[in-house]
């Protein structure tokens, strides 16, 4: 079975939500999830087998303007996961930017081959956190 692991950063709880509903998502697609759990402090035994590594962080600026994702710096504090497939997604209130693109060139730094990235609007996240897992499932069968 392909393993997945969720590595998130929030502030007010909403990409925990984000990223717990992504992992039942990939569960009903068949795929296994070892985690999810804080960028923080991620449970590096469940990184190192993971096949598919998911960065969710939310979306920080000045709501319409200068956006960027939000910890950054815990994002770029995370291990190397050289050799494995990755894709961001960020939460956000009114526009997300290029927040997801930005951690996604995060992933790449880290030695990943990087999927496309998602924001999932925050009243929106049962929705939007379907749609991402089907997109990245569709990403990873033609990748
Ligand atoms: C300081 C701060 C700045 C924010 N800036 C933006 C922004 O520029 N654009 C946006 O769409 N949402 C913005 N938001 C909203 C959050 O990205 C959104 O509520 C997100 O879902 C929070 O995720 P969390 O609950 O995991 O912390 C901001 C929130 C905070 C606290």
């Amino acid at each position: 079975m392909s393993t997945a692991i969720v590595l998130v950063e929030s502030l007010t709880g909403n990409t925990w939500k984000a990223g717990e509903k992504i992992a039942a998502n990939l569960q009903q697609a068949g795929w296994g999830v070892s985690s999810v759990c804080s960028v923080r402090q991620p449970e590096l035994a469940a990184l190192e087998r993971a096949d598919l590594v998911l960065l969710g962080s939310w979306t920080d600026g000045i709501f319409v303007a200068a956006q960027r994702p939000g910890g950054a710096g815990h994002l770029w504090a995370m291990p190397s996961i050289a050799g494995k497939r990755a894709a961001a997604f960020c939460t956000y209130a009114l526009n997300p930017g290029k927040v997801p693109a930005k951690m996604s060139t995060i992933l790449e730094s880290k030695g990943a081959s990087v999927l496309g990235g998602l924001a999932l609007h925050r009243k929106k996240l049962d929705q939007h956190a379907s749609e991402y897992v089907e997109r990245l499932l569709g990403s990873l069968a033609t990748a």
